[in-house]
């Protein structure tokens, strides 16, 4: 009750863990009056005394010599990794003010290492050959497969052995467009032992946007499947690609091999369409390749891949991480922040083609020899249990998703949850997007049994991994926050000025100093890193996002203030869908912002100006849509077309998009001050016509 409620005091005043609360679920503290950052979760002082970090002194005890002694700490755990050649010194070097030249990061430069190497020969080496590397459970009820480290080992070498047969050499790239099968861990697992630069591009893209990516960074080789089955639904994953390469083709980028595996559960070989001379089976060649292969050892600084993600402009970003420091970060803040132990099972829902799944499905967690959960199929096929049937199948400890996720299952009601055991669970992650209260007690309540610390890691593409994170056992919670940074990393809250806030306070979230994990540049384009990340505010690395320090030193992210959506967690630039709808023949102009949207954090709402005496109608609302899912893919369909004769624009004709957003939100009596508009009229003209 709210009575026993404890206040943390600011973060480095806090010597030990609250110590009266016994369990965990405990006492969400607080009551409906207090304010929302003052509900605490406390502890279970069982898993506390299990935990690596198990109280907020030996967090702070962590985290003080991370900052003050950077490279001692890092080298330090660096040490525990195999390296062929130790890294010089200095141990890292940063140039973060682009008032001083230069942005640039190094990490254990003169280190050589291979992060395949540090996945699986190490961890052989180890004794855990035999250790289950990867359940692969598939879209249909058991259908499943399993291999061990040794055996993925096995299959990584065959497929390196081939990549490097077919001419692939340190520093190519090569494009992965892959759904959820073993083969795309496989996949990058392969290219990273050879040197080659994997560039995944996530299933759901379009053609259109995996032919982008590929003229962007001239794969010798696009790696794929024929086809997949997601829930009900079969997807020809081969067709899109043939399109994506014969566009490429077009636009000067040829490439020679489509190595696609047989996916025949979901279409057989014989009705795959075929290219004679540039398409092969992936399961014809690769059987036989010796099952070694030697590694490519590289530099710290070598790439190890390339991932497009999306900004504020209609061209993806190709954000490039190396080698060492990436091994370092993924290894480590995945083992502290789900606090992994050897005997864990771990699924994290996340699609290899996202950072999440490069960083916690496949690095991470098989750096720390972790036994991982990949599943091919949808969270609510055959039904809405499936992930908790998924976790007692194969006792699952740690579960890791998305929020979105968890918002729609808590609509599909209890009893598909507790119907399921789920007393295997331990700890239980959230990522993507700010965890609502409600939604975060619903997954601690229900799904954990009160029982699981959750940790809502925030971080970004660009991060390579966590960067503000609960630490399980460590802290008491508040459902919501993210909580304190993890080691190494300074956060700061700027104004718009860019001076530092201290204490309480809320405004832009950068970052002081680099991390081991930190991308270095974006492919092709230092310059655009430069400005985009670091001249907002100079000194600094700007994430784009909005957060508030409370008065306990708890951090929470309060999304995006740049143009772009963050729909079911998915990063969308505002820019590339106004930029999809404008090339439909029909319409003149279109403007997109988000909105609130209840299962998907935000949802898509375009106004769209049509071409001169084009009439609205239902079938170009579709027509419209439809473009965007052929364009970037259906993740990126708008949820809503708002009919716009005009769109407001100051009278040099910038899109007033802060009106935009109250017309989206039906904020109708905040719309602020309209007296800079070029033409004040279209505002009441977009209000008549918003709910035609
Ligand atoms: C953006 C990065 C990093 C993995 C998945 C998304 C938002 C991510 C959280 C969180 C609040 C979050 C931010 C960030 N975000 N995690 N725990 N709490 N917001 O990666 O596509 O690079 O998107 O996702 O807005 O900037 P991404």
């Amino acid at each position: 009750g709210a009575g026993s409620s404890r206040r943390l005091r600011h973060v480095s005043s806090v010597a030990a863990p609250p110590s009266k609360v016994s369990r965990l679920n405990a006492v969400v503290l607080g009551d409906a009056l207090a304010s929302k950052e003052d509900d605490l979760v406390i502890p279970n002082p069982d898993f506390s005394a299990q935990a690596h970090v198990h109280s907020p002194g030996k967090y702070l005890e962590m985290y003080e010599r991370s900052i003050e002694d950077p490279a001692g700490f890092w080298s330090d755990i660096a040490s525990q990794f195999y390296w062929k050649q130790k890294w010089g010194s200095p141990v890292y070097s940063e140039n973060l003010d682009v008032r001083k030249g230069r942005i640039d990061i190094e990490w254990f430069k003169g280190g050589i290492t291979n992060i395949c190497y540090n996945c699986l020969d190490a961890n052989i080496a180890a004794g855990n050959g035999d250790k289950i590397a990867i359940y692969w459970e598939g879209n249909e009820l058991g259908v499943d497969a399993t291999l061990t480290y040794n055996q993925l080992l096995h299959n990584v070498c065959q497929l390196a052995n081939y990549l490097k047969d077919i001419g692939v050499r340190k520093g190519d790239a090569v494009v992965i467009y892959l759904p959820m099968l073993m083969e795309l861990p496989i996949a990058m697992l392969a290219c990273a032992r050879i040197g080659a630069v994997h560039s995944v591009v996530f299933a759901g893209f379009s053609s259109e946007s995996l032919s982008q990516r590929i003229v962007d960074c001239k794969p010798k080789v696009v790696l794929t499947c024929n086809a997949v089955k997601r829930g009900p639904k079969v997807i020809h994953l081969k067709d899109i690609v043939d399109a994506a390469l014969a566009d490429s083709a077009k636009n000067g980028t040829v490439v020679d091999v489509c190595l696609t595996y047989a996916n025949e559960s979901a279409l057989e070989k014989e009705s795959t369409k075929w290219v004679e001379g540039r398409d092969i089976w992936w399961q014809d060649v690769l059987s036989k390749y010796p099952t070694s292969c030697d590694v490519e050892w590289v530099d710290a600084e070598d790439p190890l891949f390339l991932l497009y993600t999306s900004g504020s402009t209609g061209k993806p970003k190709g954000v490039l991480h190396t080698t060492g420091g990436y091994m370092v970060y993924t290894a480590t803040t995945f083992k502290y922040a789900f606090d992994y132990k050897p005997s864990d099972v771990y699924w994290c829902t996340a699609d290899c083609g996202w950072i999440t799944g490069h960083s916690y499905v496949t690095y991470g967690p098989m750096l720390n020899g972790a036994t991982v959960v990949v599943f091919e199929g949808a969270p609510n096929y055959p039904d809405s249990g499936r992930c908790w049937d998924i976790v007692d199948k194969y006792k699952v400890s740690i579960f890791y998703t998305a929020p979105t996720l968890v918002r729609s299952l808590m609509r599909e009601g209890d009893e598909l949850v507790t119907r399921y055991s789920r007393k295997s669970l331990r700890i239980l992650g959230s990522v993507g997007e700010p965890i609502n209260p409600s939604a975060w007690r619903w997954f601690f309540n229900v799904v954990g049994d009160s029982r699981c610390p959750i940790s809502d890691t925030w971080w970004q593409t660009e991060t390579g991994g966590f960067l503000i994170t609960p630490l399980p056992g460590a802290w008491p919670q508040k459902p919501g926050s993210a909580t304190f940074p993890f080691f190494g990393v300074q956060p700061v809250i700027v104004d718009e000025k860019g001076a530092e806030l201290e204490g309480e306070c809320s405004g832009y979230l950068c970052v002081k100093g680099s991390w081991p994990g930190a991308f270095r540049t974006l492919y092709g384009d230092h310059e655009r890193y430069e400005t985009t990340y670091f001249s907002a505010f100079p000194g600094y690395y700007f994430s784009g996002d909005g957060c508030r320090r409370d008065k306990d030193g708890y951090h929470w992210l309060t999304g995006r203030v740049d143009d772009v959506i963050n729909v079911s967690g998915h990063r969308i630039g505002t820019a590339e869908v106004e930029s999809a709808l404008v090339s439909h023949p029909q319409c003149a102009e279109a403007a997109v912002v988000g909105v609130e949207h209840e299962v998907k954090g935000q949802g898509i709402y375009a106004f769209v100006t049509l071409v001169e005496g084009v009439p609205y109608s239902d079938d170009l609302r579709k027509s419209l849509i439809m473009t965007v899912r052929k364009q970037i893919g259906a993740f990126a369909a708008p949820d809503r077309i708002h009919w716009a004769p005009g769109l407001p624009k100051t009278r040099s004709g910038k899109i007033m998009r802060r009106i935009l957003r109250k017309i989206a939100s039906r904020q109708l009596d905040e719309l602020g001050d309209t007296s800079t508009l070029a033409e004040p009229g279209v505002v009441d003209q977009l209000i008549a016509l918003a709910d035609s």
